[in-house]
């Protein structure tokens, strides 16, 4: 038996899915505890390929019992659009559940994602625009829709009757927008509710139970460690907690329950949307990472926005590793560094201000858009890793890369992904049964 969660070590889309779906196989239950509509998770799996936004990727296998948490905002459009696609494919709901606690994106919410993110202009975040800053501020405000509220005619009318008139002054006189109509958002979102209705239960008492059962549960986490709204690169960062920590508030368990912490990081890195990004490489590295026009191009998968693309970042991957508690790291995509002749690591910063040097983070508030990174150089391996299925198939470089990685970050590598399929997966060592990590005095 082990609860594990699955984290996003860099600025999302680090490949989680890939890893959570590796792991799936042995889980009984998989729960989305943060996030919403705003995440893309690809999992290609027997030659299909599959993209993820709210629904757990552990669906894929029948049987298991998937959860959308309580801390999860849920837009109920998009939630019956994937759900009824993925039925087309031939997917199984039997065990599919949504918490009665999550939040629901409303109408409004997207409307102002959109309206606010357009007025600030070169302060832009660069959002998804799936409502989720709004729907979580809500939250917050204690004037948020919860998914149990869809199911209660009266409450939800009663709700919307106060809130609706108050977005529409913002939606009207700070936006310029036309306004919404209370009745029509109330029969629509009612409707909503109707055909969520047969998912909808106590989800953290489901996973309580299967704690007692001694079943195995996986936590997806969704975005990564940088977009933490706590921890990340404020302010342009998501409006959940995508960290490890966040898997007890968003799942509705305590800490002790949780075995092991597996972070996930590509062998470069990569952001979507606004925001520092030290290692970011403008030019024609830029380019050859992003890889135009193959099926795994960086390439957001809930916008279709090019994902900036850069060098792997150990002073983040530390920051990462304190900020999650990892256990061990699964390193994705190193097959993109396959034809690269040099591949550079960043291994401090120094300030570009002061030419101070730091190892670690100083911290992330503030500082990340001065800092320079200081590189160490690779000779590249220039050979396909794509077909190698253990360490020793690695070529010498390659190994020799990810063991840097695994020094720096003073974690180990478990996994090392080389494409994108699920077999396509070198495991070092066992992610959920290696040896509980030591932490070591001092750090070289
Ligand atoms: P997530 O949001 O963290 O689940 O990651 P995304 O699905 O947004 O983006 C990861 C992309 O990389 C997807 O297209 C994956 O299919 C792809 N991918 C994952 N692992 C590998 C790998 O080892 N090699 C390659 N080439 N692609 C990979
Ligand atoms: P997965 O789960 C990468 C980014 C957006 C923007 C910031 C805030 O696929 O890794 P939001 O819409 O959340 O208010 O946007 O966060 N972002 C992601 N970047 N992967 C994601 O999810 C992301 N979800 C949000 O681009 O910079
Ligand atoms: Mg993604």
């Amino acid at each position: 038996m082990a609860n594990v969660v699955v984290v996003g070590a860099q600025f999302g889309d680090e490949g989680k899915a890939k890893v959570t779906d590796l792991l799936s196989k042995n889980a009984d239950i998989v729960v989305r505890y943060q996030g919403g509509a705003n995440a893309g998770h690809t999992v290609v799996a027997n030659g299909n390929t599959y993209k993820f936004h709210l629904i757990p990727s552990g669906i894929l296998y029948s049987g298991k019992t998937c959860i959308l948490g309580p801390g999860m905002v849920i837009d109920p459009k998009a939630f019956i659009g994937e759900l009824s696609a993925l039925l087309k494919r031939g997917l199984d709901d039997a065990n599919l559940k949504v918490s009665t606690c999550a939040h629901v994106t409303m109408p409004y919410h997207l409307l102002i994602d959109a309206a606010e993110e357009e007025s600030r202009g070169n302060q832009k975040i660069g959002t998804t625009k799936r409502g989720i800053g709004p729907t979580y501020a809500d939250k917050c405000a204690r004037s948020g829709i919860r998914v149990e509220d869809l199911l209660e005619k009266d409450v939800l009318k009663a709700k919307l009757d106060w809130l609706i008139p108050r977005k529409n002054v913002i939606l009207e006189r700070l936006y310029n927008l036309p306004a919404l109509n209370s009745k029509e958002v109330y029969e629509t979102y009612l409707e909503y509710g109707q055909q969520m209705k047969k998912y909808v239960c106590d989800t953290s008492a489901i996973i309580f139970q299967s704690v007692r059962e001694k079943k195995n549960i996986l936590f997806e986490g969704a975005q990564g460690t940088l977009l933490d709204l706590d921890h990340g690169s404020y302010p342009y960062v998501t409006s959940s907690s995508p960290t490890a920590g966040g898997a007890c508030i968003g799942a509705g368990i305590g800490p002790t329950i949780i075995d092991r912490v597996i972070g996930v990081s590509k062998s470069y890195m990569t952001r979507v949307g606004e925001g520092p990004f030290p290692t970011e490489q403008s030019g024609a590295i830029g380019e050859q990472l992003r890889q135009v026009g193959k099926a795994w191009a960086e390439v957001g998968v809930t916008t279709g926005r090019p994902r900036r693309c850069g060098w792997f970042d150990t002073v983040l991957g530390r920051y990462s590793v304190r900020i999650n508690g990892l256990d061990c790291l699964a390193i994705t995509k190193l097959d993109v560094l396959d034809e690269f002749d040099e591949i550079k690591i960043c291994v401090a910063y120094r300030d570009a201000k002061t030419k101070e040097v730091y190892k670690d983070l100083p911290s992330i508030t503030g500082c990340l858009q001065y800092m320079e990174p200081v590189y160490e150089s690779f000779t590249g391996w220039r050979k396909s890793t794509s077909e190698c299925v253990s360490y020793n198939d690695l070529p010498a470089q390659a190994q020799k890369y990810i063991n840097f990685i695994a020094e720096q970050l003073d974690v180990p590598v478990a996994i090392v992904s080389v494409g994108q399929n699920r077999d396509q997966t070198i495991i070092i060592e066992d992610p959920i049964h290696g040896p509980k990590r030591v932490l070591t005095k001092n750090v070289k």
